[in-house]
């Protein structure tokens, strides 16, 4: 027996899950309760579940080889990040790969970058806006990006690191947009030769882009050390082409999602006066605070398995060929994992109550990577914001929920009016 859901066809469902995504699932949720299948056209269909222990019986099939995370995610990415990269592969060429990447990224090794980011963060903060409305999460991007390209991609040739900043917001916008990331295969050699089409802008613009790169790890090669991300990297047996499409990896995974995870940060903060009272300066509660917020407002919706295998789950039994993922922001209101779930309590996590139900990066063997920089970006960019500026909200009603590729973002990009602290203030 499969999971129910609605019966509507395909292209409703799709349109439905265009127009409002977290509405569609929440109606889904009330009408066929915790698990439920969608079918979107064009594409096998997909089973959705709602509580951790659900959730974690999907995740263990990246244990058993059952469930392919990479597949899941090939045809949006690809083009991309390219062949050799820890999102699209499976089985032992992406355990290859993840052995490289754990390293560099792990909480010890990434703590070492704290003082770079405030850096990075106090330079940027310097230019926002005073006095007037402005959207903070392209601001806060703008911090995410220069991150990724000084501390990961270690490039501090200021020339280059101009011309990325330029390039990489444009190239992710092309690659992600519905003209290029759905463009059938057989389509794609046509397009190339029509240069105003958006998938030829996309080539140049990846072109240039891959030229930057392959430069900085030939000089690299020549001169080793350095404890950006990439230097660790050229340690490992990772060839060049590979290496290459592990940055832009990191650089899609990376940086729009913590950028998303901070605008909600701030979204959420300045709606609750009484929480944003105790920042930045109590670092546990800070990061109790970053953590609360990944649960009310997790940036990636689900992470689906291609399954290989019929998987059972309770008493239904998904096909293989199905896809099945958790649809998180749901499983991060569960009450039987989170008491009072509508409630934002950062105490909850430093009474040690989350367990696996916590899920805003993930699980099983393909939980996040970047999880603990992510974190670690949070709380450093979150306290660099609040010890310089004073924010207000000019409209205080919760910004909703809109869809951006992978991610929720907030619909307005969180505005917000900045003002200067005064030291006064500061004390
Ligand atoms: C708040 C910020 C972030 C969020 C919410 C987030 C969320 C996620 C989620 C949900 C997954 C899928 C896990 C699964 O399928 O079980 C994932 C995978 C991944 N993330 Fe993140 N991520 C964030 C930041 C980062 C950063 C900063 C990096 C890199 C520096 C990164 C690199 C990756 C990579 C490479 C994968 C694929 C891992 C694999 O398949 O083995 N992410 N992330």
């Amino acid at each position: 027996m499969i999971p129910p859901g609605p019966r509507m066809p395909a292209l409703a469902q799709t349109a439905r899950f265009m127009a409002d995504a977290p509405r569609a699932f929440e109606s889904y949720h009330r009408r066929y309760g915790p698990i439920f299948t969608v079918r979107y056209a064009g594409f096998p269909p997909e089973v959705y579940v709602t509580t951790a222990e659900l959730a974690e019986q999907v995740y263990r099939t990246d244990q058993s080889g059952d469930g392919r995370a990479g597949e899941a995610r090939r045809d949006f990415l690809e083009h991309m990040v390219g062949a050799h990269s820890v999102l699209t592969l499976d089985g032992e060429p992406w355990w290859r790969h993840r052995k490289a990447l754990n390293p560099p990224l792990r909480a010890k090794q990434v703590a070492g970058y704290q003082d770079d980011i405030a850096a990075i963060a106090a330079e940027k903060i310097a230019t926002w806006p005073l006095g007037r409305p402005f959207g903070l999460r392209e601001r806060v991007q703008d911090i995410t990006l220069e991150i990724i390209i000084r501390l990961i991609f270690g490039i501090t040739d200021a020339g280059r690191v101009r011309r990325l900043h330029a390039l990489l917001p444009e190239l992710i916008e092309t690659g992600g947009s519905m003209q290029v990331a759905m463009l059938p295969e057989r389509l794609r050699e046509l397009s190339a030769r029509a240069p105003f089409l958006p998938y030829s802008r996309f080539l140049r613009l990846r072109a240039e882009v891959d030229a930057i790169l392959f430069e900085e790890i030939r000089r690299r090669r020549a001169a080793p050390g350095g404890d950006d991300v990439l230097g660790r990297l050229l340690e490992t047996e990772l060839g060049d082409q590979e290496l290459r499409d592990e940055l832009i990896t990191m650089l899609i995974a990376g940086h729009e999602t913590t950028a998303t995870g901070l605008a909600w940060a701030f979204e959420r903060l300045l709606r609750m006066p009484e929480v944003l009272r105790r920042l930045p300066d109590d670092e546990p509660y800070l990061d109790a605070v970053v953590k609360e917020v990944l649960r009310v407002r997790p940036v990636v919706y689900e992470a689906p398995r291609l399954l290989d295998a019929p998987l059972r789950l309770g008493r239904y039994e998904i096909p293989a060929g199905w896809y099945a993922g958790p649809y998180i922001p749901l499983v991060h209101r569960d009450p039987a994992a989170f008491p009072a779930p509508g409630e934002f309590r950062p105490e909850r996590f430093l009474e040690g109550h989350q367990g696996k139900a916590w899920m805003p990066f993930g699980g099983g063997r393909r939980f996040c990577v970047g999880a603990q920089l992510a974190l670690l970006e949070m709380r450093v960019i979150i306290r660099e914001v609040l010890h310089r500026l004073e924010l207000t909200a000019p409209d205080q009603a919760p910004e909703a929920r809109r869809l951006k590729n992978v991610t929720l973002a907030p619909a307005k990009l969180t505005r917000v009016i900045a003002r200067a602290r005064t030291p006064a203030r500061m004390a």
